[in-house]
């Protein structure tokens, strides 16, 4: 979790210098009264640096980044786009606001993409794949790459959960051709809403920074309305103040995920070895952003039965076993685009992802776990385990 815990007086002092600057909140313009300060911009050249890319466009939010992403592929309607079925409804909404057909793969004991199941997916019309590292844990990457070099696919990675995390040292989000970010508030950083694209091309790029404004090929050395245009697009555009406290909380990142990798560790050592349950996995070299612990247990009774008895001691869990419905596609059939995809048999289209989803806990990781929480998860646990 996240960024709301460590919010304070620096994303404050990074609100007053936009005031003291002239209080110009439009990320374009007003050249002569604001001073030289340009907080959305300053955001995406910090954020780009942070994650070595070429490039970074801030957007209003990670479903908007998705949809942003999507548009810089000029999909035409029949075009196919794999993600996966643990995964935020999110993903799914951005696919079909692109026009394009979503379609789900299975999830291995990562909770992400099954790269063998993605590849049984993919068809003459799929386009591009949206890898998601799902609380945090990094996608098999390296696996789902080779899959969409060889079917000359694009390669987005949905990194709404994994920013700050990496891959044999390559940071989350820059493995594809595009990755997108979420700040919404449960993020590892936030600016109360936004979000991010990266790039490593400069087309994709200009493409999605014009689709992103109305067409604007910006141009800040004329007027906006000089601007020229060479397609439609719609309105993402991040505002000053969501960009002054993504610089403070850019800062912060290393030490929030660091913090939350210790607190993850030390949850880890509290639990492991307990009867009946093993963890999720995570590919070889990968470091996620620790946002949950999580593990599976024998059977969904039992998942239940963690849950019920944490909850009794004042203790959440996050998503698993309570909260599939807006993060499991088999649960999704208010998505006519999606049903219809999986030949109408929605509820039965992810067998695999179901049983593995249906024994799992989550436990969330908070930068300021409390002393003792550790011990508390453990003996909580062990009685319900060593019962089942
Ligand atoms: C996997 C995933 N993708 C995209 C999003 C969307 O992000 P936002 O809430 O910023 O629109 C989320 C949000 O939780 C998510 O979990």
């Amino acid at each position: 979790m996240p960024g709301f815990e460590l919010i304070g007086t620096e994303e404050q002092a990074e609100i007053q210098e936009v005031f003291a600057s002239g209080g110009i909140l439009f990320r374009h313009g007003f050249d002569a009264l604001r001073g030289g300060c340009y907080k959305v911009r300053e955001f995406e050249v910090a954020f780009a640096e942070a994650m070595r890319v070429p490039h970074a466009l801030a957007v209003t939010s990670g479903t908007a980044a998705l949809r942003v992403a999507l548009a810089a592929l000029e999909l035409r309607p029949g075009d196919e786009v794999i993600t996966q079925a643990f995964t935020f409804v999110a993903t799914v909404e951005a696919i079909i606001e692109a026009r394009a057909v979503p379609v789900c793969a299975e999830v291995d004991a990562t909770l992400n993409m099954d790269p063998a199941d993605l590849e049984r997916r993919i068809t003459p019309r799929t386009r591009a794949v949206i890898a998601v590292h799902m609380l945090g844990t990094p996608s098999r990457l390296k696996e789902v790459a080779a899959i969409c070099r060889r079917h000359d696919l694009t390669l987005i990675e949905d990194s709404a959960w994994g920013c700050g995390g990496s891959l044999e040292d390559r940071p989350l989000g820059t493995w594809g051709r595009m990755g997108t970010y979420s700040f919404d508030f449960a993020k590892t950083m936030t600016t109360g809403e936004g979000g991010m694209v990266v790039f490593q091309s400069k087309t994709d790029y200009e493409k999605a920074a014009a689709w992103h404004d109305h067409g604007h090929e910006n141009n800040p050395k004329v007027p906006r309305w000089e601007d020229t245009r060479s397609g439609s697009g719609f309105n993402y555009r991040m505002m000053e103040l969501q960009g002054a406290v993504g610089l403070a909380q850019l800062r912060k990142l290393p030490g929030i995920v660091g913090a939350q990798r210790a607190n993850q560790a030390r949850l880890q050592a509290a639990i492991e070895g307990l009867p009946g349950l093993t963890l999720r996995e995570s590919p070889a070299g990968s470091q996620g952003t620790a946002d949950a612990l999580v593990f599976f247990v024998r059977d969904n009774p039992t998942a239940l039965r963690c849950r019920a008895a944490l909850l009794e001691k004042g203790i959440s869990t996050k998503i698993l076993p309570e909260a599939t419905t807006w993060h499991f596609a088999a649960t999704w059939s208010h998505m006519p685009e999606l049903v219809a995809a999986h030949g109408g048999a929605l509820e039965s289209a992810f067998p695999a992802t179901s049983a593995l989803l249906s024994r799992c806990v989550s436990l969330p990781v908070t930068v300021r776990m409390r002393e003792g929480m550790p011990e508390e998860v453990r003996a909580v646990l062990s009685a319900v385990l060593t019962r089942a």
